[in-house]
């Protein structure tokens, strides 16, 4: 396949991406992708395994534009872009480390009977009606109710989250983008004051308490880490979700196993992460410097994203990789990326994709799709691999 006709954003490509990959990876490891449907911009992309890998692994491959753009200054990026996910060491390091004991395997743990009774409410919920969006019902609500009461704040304002999220992982104009984040901003402004006056046991009075400390978190850092934390905390595991329901309803014999087994959730969640992730790409990365990188010449300034989901297809790490296998071991899939910015939430996410799965099937073993394959919508973003809608029935 001629890389030139790659449209990162047709429907076409995101019906079946995986078809893509396996016509691109063999002959492209490493290779120059047009990025926009408007302009000329070019960005370099790993498709193999090997290459992803060592894209994520390579120091000179940065997250922060101020390094490699001495024209771009806090005052003209975003707030999220001072959290961890956007910045290098030392400054990740200290970012990362002031949240990271909260996401601790053992401390998700904590919260297995929580996330339970969220999945629980949430499918009653859904009890009397006979075919539903199941992202708004159930995919959506469990993850964002969750990482509210992590950070303690109200989770009925989710709807404004979804929105400013959206715009976030979405291909949005400038204008729309600027007011989201404006809107989202303020929001934050006055929860955090709120919180200053009566701090309770949650995460964001931990990380206030650490911003009023001074030396540890900055204002806008510490706007910044919450926003990664709401935006990562949701648009992700509402993906994983949907993406894997519909894995499962498309490959019957796979989901019968899994309902006569429920045991085997933890494992189809790692299938369903490898199979059909929710996180499609990386985020970008900069080359710091000129170098040679698998063989093609990368210069400073360089655009470099990964493609988590083509890794993640690439028969030379996985046998028979479009095979969906819910019991499939020892899956080093790239799902929630490698090195330094490997997924903070990935204990929580793995928990939660767990309990909604087990729990749906418990409540509701007869679902179905209430729409023909082709008439699934696929969101717009260079990031998430994510649906639209995806209306089932439930009986
Ligand atoms: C299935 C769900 C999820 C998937 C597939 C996922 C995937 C990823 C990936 C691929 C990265 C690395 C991106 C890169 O290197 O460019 C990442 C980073 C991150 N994720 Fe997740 N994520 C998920 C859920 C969550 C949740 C629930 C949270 C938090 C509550 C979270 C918080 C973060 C944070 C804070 C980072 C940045 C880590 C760093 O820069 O050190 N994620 N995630």
């Amino acid at each position: 396949m001629d890389i030139k006709s790659l449209d990162l954003f047709s429907q076409e490509f995101h019906q079946n991406p995986y078809d893509y990959y396996s016509k691109i990876r063999p002959h492209q490891p490493f290779a120059k992708v047009k990025m926009f449907n408007e302009g000329e911009q070019h960005s370099w992309m790993a498709f193999t395994y090997e290459a992803a890998v060592a894209v994520l692994k390579d120091q000179r491959f940065i997250k922060d534009m101020r390094s490699v753009f001495p024209d771009v200054t806090d005052e003209n990026l975003p707030p999220i872009s001072q959290s961890m996910l956007f910045v290098d060491p030392p400054d990740h390091r200290r970012l990362r480390s002031l949240v990271q004991s909260g996401f601790t395997p053992k401390r998700i743990a904590r919260l297995r009977g929580r996330i339970e009774e969220i999945a629980r409410e949430q499918a009653w919920l859904m009890r009397n009606k006979g075919t539903v969006d199941f992202i708004e019902e159930y995919a959506f609500p469990i993850p964002i109710r969750v990482i509210c009461e992590l950070l303690g704040i109200p989770s009925e304002d989710r709807l404004d989250f979804q929105r400013w999220s959206n715009v976030m992982v979405e291909m949005s104009d400038n204008s729309i983008y600027d007011e989201a984040m404006i809107e989202f901003m303020a929001y934050l402004e006055k929860v955090i004051e709120k919180k200053r006056v009566s701090p309770k046991e949650d995460l964001l009075s931990d990380l206030i308490q650490a911003e009023e400390g001074g030396d540890r978190l900055t204002v806008s850092e510490l706007y910044g880490v919450v926003m990664l934390l709401i935006v990562a905390g949701h648009e992700t595991t509402v993906n994983l979700i949907a993406n894997g329901l519909l894995a499962l309803l498309t490959h019957p014999a796979q989901l019968a196993l899994l309902k006569e087994d429920h045991t085997l959730v933890a494992l189809a969640i790692e299938e369903l992460l490898r199979f059909n992730g929710p996180v499609e790409f990386s985020t970008d990365r900069w080359a710091k410097e000129s170098f040679t990188f698998m063989g093609q010449k990368v210069e400073k300034g360089d655009h470099v994203i990964v493609s988590l989901a083509s890794a993640d297809h690439d028969p030379s790490a996985f046998t028979d990789p479009s095979i969906l296998d819910i019991t499939r071991e020892k899956s080093p899939h790239l799902a929630f990326g490698k090195g330094i910015h490997y997924c903070l939430g990935a204990p929580l996410a793995r928990l939660e994709g767990e309990i909604a799965l087990r729990v749906l099937l418990e409540e509701y073993p007869c679902l179905s799709l209430a729409v023909e394959l082709n008439e699934l919508e696929w969101r717009q973003s260079l990031i998430i691999r994510g649906l639209k809608q995806l209306p089932i029935k439930l009986y």
